[in-house]
């Protein structure tokens, strides 16, 4: 049954029972502004400036809000729209303090971005601006700027509504009010951060982030966080080598719009001093030194053919790097398996199981290694899944790792291990879920090889008949697998040219 047709800038729609104007244009591809607004928060309707124009109204009404009825007819972009919401911009900015040169937020604030839209730079108010706390600390990782907030209160609602612990609230009155935290100290809860990303405005800034890099400068790829088995959605940031953040990316199956603090900070370890940057090969007087890839290659070819055994894989490590680990074990008549570290979970998004591909693994009949045995090849990424004990009592000759510091006495051959964020390739997610982390060229070494490829090298060296498949042939055994049947890859992975094994 039809619940009747709404009219928004021309195009008639349908209207969906419990969805607002905004949400109709929303879906409909209409944008339309805002800023108190957000699809996972209850609707406050307190900024104004989603003001549209409803025939038969005299006044401009907010979208946010708006109920659509039967035959409603709709405009946001009419002159009597735009006046209204560039006397809201007016309002807005009577009290911003305008610092967009020193401001963090520059480059991905809306209030800049609507401001820039309505030709509205300045506040025409001749009175001098309210002068409100400023570098205030929200626990130990948000700095809190009240003269910068327009009391949208997104943040307030979040603590409320999402994770419900009621850390912040609003304080004070008309120009005087602003957000402030309702016990000293620490947020509980944590995932404090993504209030950073829900300011519309310079308000709240990541202590992390804030002065770290203009954004404009800055490189971002669309991937996924390998701290849990939830596998958030984020997008990484780089810039000149260094990971300089991650936020999330909306994915309603698996994160919604948000991820834990703890997930957000763990790009770090792509940019500690002991890094891996080349391959290495151990030297008759038993120093580890620098090579180039062909020696290193030969090296672990000839290393594997005196010391055939397993091969251990970190439950991070991607389902193509399963595979061929897999491939490289039966190729030495050993067995692949991998290591994945358990911890706290909670009813929110985090899980226990801390391998980003685990799920993967067990797919590809990889068993779970719960103690350290002996392995010829290890690849580690996160030195918690395969620890320091499990490294060391492997007695592997060949390694790949990120850092330094997870290479075993035993190595006879290292290669250098890209970061989650340098590599593509897929994950399995605690709920089955495939999806891709995809390399992004502003983060990490330079030139480093793609793990595929060198597994693929280390394979010719072992079987001269070795038939080199590239990533695609190898997603394509993984595709073959009676395991995947049932599984759906990432629509036009291949096609996309992620899967091309460059
Ligand atoms: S700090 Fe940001 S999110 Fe919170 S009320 Fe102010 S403008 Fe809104
Ligand atoms: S919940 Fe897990 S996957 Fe999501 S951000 Fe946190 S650590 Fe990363
Ligand atoms: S977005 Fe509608 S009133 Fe703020």
């Amino acid at each position: 049954m039809s619940n009747g047709k709404i009219t928004i800038d021309g195009q008639v729609l349908d209207i969906v029972p419990g969805k607002t104007v905004i949400q109709i244009a929303n879906d409909a591809g209409i944008g339309v502004q805002h800023y108190c607004y957000h699809p996972g928060l209850s609707i406050a309707g307190n900024c104004r400036i989603c003001q549209v124009e409803v025939e038969g109204w005299d006044r401009p009404q907010i979208s946010c809000k708006l109920q659509p009825s039967d035959g409603m007819v709709v405009h946001t972009q009419s002159e009597f729209a735009k006046d209204a919401r560039e006397g809201t911009m007016e309002m807005l900015l009577v009290n911003h303090p305008l610092d967009c040169p020193i401001c963090d937020q520059a480059g991905e604030c809306h209030l800049q971005d609507y401001s820039y839209e309505v030709g509205q730079g300045a506040a025409s108010s001749p009175t001098a601006k309210t002068n409100l706390p400023k570098n205030v600390p929200f626990g130990s990782k948000i700095v809190y700027d009240a003269e910068r907030c327009i009391k949208c209160t997104l943040c307030v609602r979040f603590c409320e509504e999402v994770t419900e612990t009621n850390e912040l609230a609003m304080a004070g009155r008309s120009d005087h009010e602003i957000v402030i935290m309702t016990s000293q100290g620490e947020f509980e809860t944590p995932y404090s951060m993504n209030i950073i990303d829900l300011c519309p405005v310079g308000a709240l800034t990541s202590r992390d982030f804030r002065f770290k890099s203009r954004l404009w400068f800055m490189d971002f790829a669309e991937s996924v966080c390998t701290g849990c088995a939830r596998g958030c959605n984020v997008m990484t940031g780089g810039r000149d080598g260094s990971f300089l953040r991650m936020e999330p990316r909306e994915n309603q199956a698996v994160n919604k719009w948000w991820m834990c603090d703890a997930g957000r900070l763990g790009y770090k370890a792509a940019n500690v001093a002991s890094r891996l940057e080349a391959p290495l090969v151990r030297n008759a007087d038993g120093a580890l030194v620098q090579v180039n890839w062909e020696r290193a290659i030969s090296a672990a070819g000839a290393a594997l053919k005196g010391a055939p055994g397993d091969v251990l894989i970190d439950g991070g490590a991607t389902l193509e790097e399963m595979a061929l680990a897999n491939d490289l074990a039966a190729a030495m008549g050993g067995k692949a398996k991998y290591a994945a570290a358990t911890g706290e979970g909670d009813d929110f998004l985090v899980v226990a199981e801390k391998g980003a591909n685990a799920a993967g693994a067990e797919l590809l009949g990889l068993p779970r290694a719960k103690k350290a045995s002996a392995a010829s090849v290890v690849i580690v990424e996160r030195g918690q899944h395969i620890t320091a004990s499990m490294r060391d009592k492997s007695g592997a000759v060949v390694v790949f790792a990120m850092d330094g510091e997870h290479v075993p006495d035993s190595a006879q051959v290292v290669f250098p291990l890209p970061s989650s964020a340098e590599r593509n390739g897929l994950l399995v997610n605690c709920d089955g879920i495939v999806q891709a982390i995809s390399s992004n060229t502003a983060i990490g070494p330079n030139n480093l090889a793609d793990p595929i490829e060198l597994i693929e090298d280390i394979l010719g060296e072992l079987d001269d008949g070795y038939d080199w498949r590239g990533r695609d042939g190898v997603l394509a055994s993984i595709r073959a697998l009676p395991a995947f049947a049932k599984v759906d890859f990432p629509a036009g992975y291949e096609a996309a040219g992620v899967g091309a094994g460059s």
